[in-house]
């Protein structure tokens, strides 16, 4: 099987790349990605000589390239996206360029050269959920997105299923709630949260700490993915989650706890906008229809997280550039 994989040298499309490296050897693989900020080849160095594996730097929204990669593959999976939302709130209209206008570009070449395509989306598409509920979404609870990252994510979710009813495209979709593993890039909550917390920095805590997100391990993930691309039926929308709802406090005092440090580090500060109050994923038609199940439970896929991010130092202190540190001194600021 030919990939072309986009987005694959974030967080969770190079860790599909392992994945299916791993388990499917002979597979051919081309990633394809900008490498903004968010991109990093370090996470996949280890197939750099691989002849099996092919990087183009590159932008999902270039007709050209798109075209010429989208003939020699038999199948897009893509990751490609500006994926944070306090940058979206920062600066939306990257993430309608990418999200929206790329997505589309990668449709037309999938549509041109009737290729399967499969699109990587997000809960937060749903909207948000009232705390202490017990109300999950499914695969046909209606759209509601808050942020600007969300809503590019539903833009483009739409479009993915408008190029399969109106010109035949071989589509699926899956959603997936938050991940944690390996190569998580360092403005997100869990890297974010280790890393204060390893430089002795104070954990920013968004409002009073009681939103609730449901945690995924980043494998569980791509192993759904996985089976949605080898199971999945033509034209459906598959959810997968972590069955796994924290509130964001709950999951810093879990990073807190497995460091060794205590609690006097968190810090409570001013809200996100439009902050989401809880997501939930109800996976069970993902699970009964294709038989996907997850390896991980929270606590240790978190100990194994927090482990990985101990035995990689040299890999996250490197993400400490000065736009990064210029980034968090913005977002931060104030707050
Ligand atoms: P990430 O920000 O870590 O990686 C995104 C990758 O896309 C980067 O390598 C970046 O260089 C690349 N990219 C950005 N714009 C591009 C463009 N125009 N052309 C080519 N490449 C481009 O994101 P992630 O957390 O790995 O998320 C991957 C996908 O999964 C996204 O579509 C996101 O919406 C979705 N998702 C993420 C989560 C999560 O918890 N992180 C949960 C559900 C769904
Ligand atoms: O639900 C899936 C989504 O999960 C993905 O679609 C997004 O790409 C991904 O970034 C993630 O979005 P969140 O906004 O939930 O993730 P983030 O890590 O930014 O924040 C998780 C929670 O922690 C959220 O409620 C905000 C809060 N938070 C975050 C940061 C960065 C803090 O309290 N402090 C922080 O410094």
């Amino acid at each position: 099987m030919k990939y072309l994989i986009t987005g694959g040298a974030g967080f969770i499309g190079s860790n599909f790349i392992h994945y299916l490296f791993a388990k499917y050897p002979d597979c051919e693989i081309t990633n394809l990605d900008k490498l903004t900020y968010a991109g990093n080849l370090d996470n996949l160095k280890e197939f750099e000589t691989k002849p099996r594996y092919k990087f183009v730097k590159g932008d999902i929204g270039d007709e050209n390239l798109v075209d010429g990669l989208v003939a020699n593959c038999d199948i897009i999976v893509n990751f490609a996206a500006e994926s944070h939302v306090d940058r979206s709130i920062l600066g939306p209209k990257e993430f309608v360029q990418t999200n929206v206008v790329g997505t589309q570009n990668l449709l037309e070449a999938a549509v041109k050269h009737k290729k399967r395509f499969h699109h990587i989306s997000t809960d937060e598409v749903f909207g948000s959920l009232p705390l202490n509920s017990v109300e999950k979404f499914t695969a046909q609870t209606p759209y509601d997105p808050s942020s600007p990252y969300s809503a590019s994510k539903a833009a483009s979710d739409h479009l993915v299923r408008s190029y399969a009813r109106t010109f035949g495209l071989q589509a699926t979709i899956t959603n997936c709630s938050n991940n944690y593993g390996p190569y998580q890039f360092i403005e997100k909550l869990i890297p974010l949260m280790y890393i204060n917390a390893k430089l002795g920095k104070k954990l920013p805590v968004y409002g009073n700490g009681s939103n609730v997100r449901d945690w995924i391990h980043v494998e569980d993930h791509n192993a759904g993915v996985d089976v949605v691309l080898g199971k999945g039926k033509i034209g459906e929308t598959y959810l997968l989650g972590g069955n796994a709802e924290k509130s964001n406090l709950e999951v810093v005092k879990t990073i807190l706890k497995l460091m060794g440090k205590d609690d006097s580090l968190i810090e409570f500060v001013k809200d996100r906008p439009g902050h989401d109050l809880r997501y939930a994923i109800d996976s069970s038609q993902t699970e009964k229809e294709l038989g996907w199940t997850r390896k991980h439970d929270f606590e240790s896929g978190m100990r194994d997280t927090i482990a990985w991010y101990d035995a990689h130092e040299d890999w996250w202190r490197k993400l400490l550039s000065k736009d990064y540190l210029q980034y968090y001194e913005q977002q931060y600021k104030g707050r």
